[in-house]
């Protein structure tokens, strides 16, 4: 039987984080969030990747730590190479293969994206797996993708955001209404005591199964323009009713394209994946479709939609099985399609 500990290291964008895994089982999974972006009201590239200098050796350290093991256990490095931040990157990619030299054990490299699907497989007794081939809903704060998934790397993306991410309609929005940054999780929470068909906002006419965001978020900006004109106190007096009609207006188009992608494909089995994957709307309307169409759908743990560390060492696992490893001189890439 075998035994593989899987360092796994992420740091694509403004989280500094670090897991092992056991034969896929988490033995710990720390992430440090950088605080330092809020004031800015969004990630500031060249603070991100300062930061991720300085948290990554305690990060690291505190994740072998928790795991009650010494590094020469560690079998392999798995680490995001991209899509990302390129300063970003670069801290976790060159710290990844130093390590990795210097133990003397595989580097694997992985892709973010991919890893957040990939999470779906980090052994979990009360979560079941999907089921090969399935549907990914990947929606963050950077990305916006469907993807056909007939294998853990297999995949093709069939359709994705032309402009913003969904994300970043979510955090567009919320900026709009006077929310900090992240606002996405506030929106969701407002949402809870709203009436979602308050306010109607329209919904982007694109092709096929891709999406388009960054006219929603003019739309909800020259609403509240338009309201607050005549009534200052408007988004005060109506905050739940706007959260919650926004966030229905976004769950809407996305269950629209997923309906098209099921008819499309033939495939109704449904995994989300991502930052906006913990927002209670869209968890709702999968779980409404799976009652209303018989979809099956696959909902991640809290902790794993969020950009984590444990996804990439699920991904890097995968691979170690498969002997997938990269050269020394792999470089880190901020575009990465796969
Ligand atoms: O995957 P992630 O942590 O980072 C990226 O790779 O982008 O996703 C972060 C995004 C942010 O836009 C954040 O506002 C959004 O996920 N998000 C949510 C919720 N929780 C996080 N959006 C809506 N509702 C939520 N509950
Ligand atoms: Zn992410």
């Amino acid at each position: 039987s075998q035994n593989i500990y899987i360092l796994g290291i992420e740091s694509s964008c403004d989280d500094t984080a670090a897991a092992i895994l056991h034969n896929g089982k988490i033995l710990s999974n720390v992430v440090a969030t950088q605080a330092v972006h809020k004031q800015y009201g969004g990630v500031v590239p060249e603070l991100a990747s300062r930061a991720h200098q300085q948290n990554i050796v305690p990060v690291i350290h505190q994740a072998i730590t928790q795991a009650n093991i010494v590094k020469k256990d560690i079998n392999a490095i798995a680490f995001t190479r991209g899509p990302g931040l390129m300063g970003s990157l670069l801290v976790g990619t060159s710290f990844a293969k130093s390590l990795a030299m210097g133990l003397g054990i595989p580097l694997i490299d992985v892709n973010h994206m991919q890893a957040h699907i990939l999470a779906h497989f980090i052994e979990e007794d009360a979560f079941e797996k999907p089921e090969f081939p399935f549907l990914a809903l990947t929606i963050s704060g950077g990305h916006t993708q469907i993807v056909k998934v007939s294998d853990y790397f297999q995949m093709e993306v069939i359709g994705e955001t032309t402009d913003d991410a969904v994300g970043e309609a979510f955090d567009k929005s919320a900026k709009i209404l006077g929310l900090p940054y992240p606002g996405g999780p506030l929106i969701d929470k407002y949402a809870q005591s709203g009436n979602p068909k308050a306010f109607k906002f329209p919904k982007p006419k694109v092709p096929e199964l891709n999406f388009s965001f960054s006219g929603f978020k003019t739309a909800v900006l020259y609403f509240i323009q338009r309201e607050t004109k005549n009534n200052p106190d408007f988004v005060k007096v109506n905050l739940e009713d706007i959260c919650a009609s926004i966030q229905y207006s976004i769950v809407g188009i996305l269950m629209d394209k997923l309906k098209k992608a099921v008819k499309h494909t033939g495939i109704n089995r449904i995994a989300i994946a991502g930052g906006v994957s913990a927002n209670s709307g869209i968890r709702n309307a999968l779980m409404e479709a799976e009652k209303k169409y018989g979809w099956k759908c696959y909902i991640p743990k809290f902790e794993y939609t969020t950009d984590n560390a444990a996804m990439i060492a699920i991904a890097g696992h995968y691979k170690y099985l498969e002997k997938d490893f990269a050269d020394f001189s792999i470089t880190a890439q901020a575009r990465y399609k796969f």
